[in-house]
């Protein structure tokens, strides 16, 4: 039986982070021990009340921190271009059944760590803020968190602007934090995640699955289909749920062990993240940029996921 794997999942629920979410609860080997939210693509009380509303509506008991109302220096600055007002493009679910916990998502995260000694892993899909502010707060964090898979950066293009991406751009000193800690990260970029694109005949596949669950992810992501042009109009980028699933199991992906850093300065590299994967400039390595995805055995595991729901329904 293999053993599961501690994980806290910090987002700013937004689009595809409901849909890593709906996916992260069917993944065998996840013991997912917290979802924290941070603000982002929308404030934290709308990420917050999304990811409230969305356990409820999967029924999934997995306590809940609230963090980060703003980067740590920075004003918040929102995608509801992409994601809504409210951070779910006007779609709506039940009232949640729930509240968040008593702690702030950075004292939730230590706890844990402290309780898993060392074996937890972070599946970062927003701003890094909750994670800076932890580790700021407890600096012998960097020896309990066995590593940090984020969604973040861009090398060759931004989707923010033309230098960064959304997560990174928003605050960059968060991410500097992390990128310097020590503790081994592995970062999917846009470059990657563009890649893992889901096309409008794979979402109605999926909701034709038979569960509220297949269909709510049919739905939500059928939203984000404007995103689909940084997949050249073929499908809905999966910023998240591809980060998640890289956590999950790498095999269908390819990375490398390189420097990465981020740019805090400048008006017009702000959150720009960069690599000497093909510098001579040899830095240290501090970190593994995610490189690849098989795109069909991808979208072939979320499809194994999601219909997991409706065995669920069945038994
Ligand atoms: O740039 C894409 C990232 O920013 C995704 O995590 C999306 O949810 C937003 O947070
Ligand atoms: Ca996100």
């Amino acid at each position: 039986m293999q053993k599961k794997t501690p994980i806290i999942i910090d987002c700013d629920p937004g689009i595809d982070d409901i849909a890593a979410l709906l996916l992260a609860r069917q993944i065998p080997h996840f013991d997912v021990k917290a979802i924290t939210t941070v603000a982002g693509n929308v404030p934290l009380a709308f990420t917050t009340q999304n990811a409230l509303q969305l356990l409820s509506f999967m029924d999934w008991d997995v306590p809940l921190a609230r963090g980060a109302e703003g980067p740590l220096s920075r004003p918040l600055e929102t995608a509801e271009d992409v994601h809504g007002k409210g951070g779910m493009c006007g779609l709506t679910l039940p009232a949640a059944n729930r509240r968040p916990v008593d702690l702030p998502a950075w004292d939730l995260i230590y706890q844990i760590a402290k309780r898993e000694g060392g074996k937890l892993e972070i599946v970062a899909v927003g701003p890094l803020t909750n994670i800076a502010v932890a580790l700021a707060k407890y600096p012998d964090l960097t020896k309990l968190i066995n590593r940090i898979t984020i969604m973040g950066g861009a090398f060759l293009a931004g989707n923010t602007t033309p230098a960064a991406e959304f997560n990174i751009y928003v605050d960059p000193e968060a991410a500097k934090r992390i990128f310097t800690s020590g503790i081994p990260f592995y970062l999917c970029p846009l470059d990657v995640t563009h890649c893992g694109y889901i096309t409008e005949e794979e979402l109605r596949e999926i909701g034709g699955f038979g569960s509220k669950e297949s269909e709510f992810f049919r739905d939500i992501l059928l939203k984000g289909m404007a995103m689909s042009i940084y997949s050249g109009g073929k499908g809905v980028p999966l910023h998240d749920p591809l980060a998640l699933l890289f956590a999950a199991d790498p095999s269908c992906f390819t990375f490398t062990g390189c420097f990465v850093g981020v740019e805090t300065q400048g008006p017009v590299t702000r959150g720009k993240t960069v690599t000497d994967v093909y510098s001579d400039k040899k830095l240290d390595k501090n970190g593994f940029y995610v490189q690849t995805v098989n795109r069909d055995t991808f979208i072939g595991h979320i499809k194994n996921l999601m219909s997991r729901y409706t065995d669920e329904r069945k038994s």
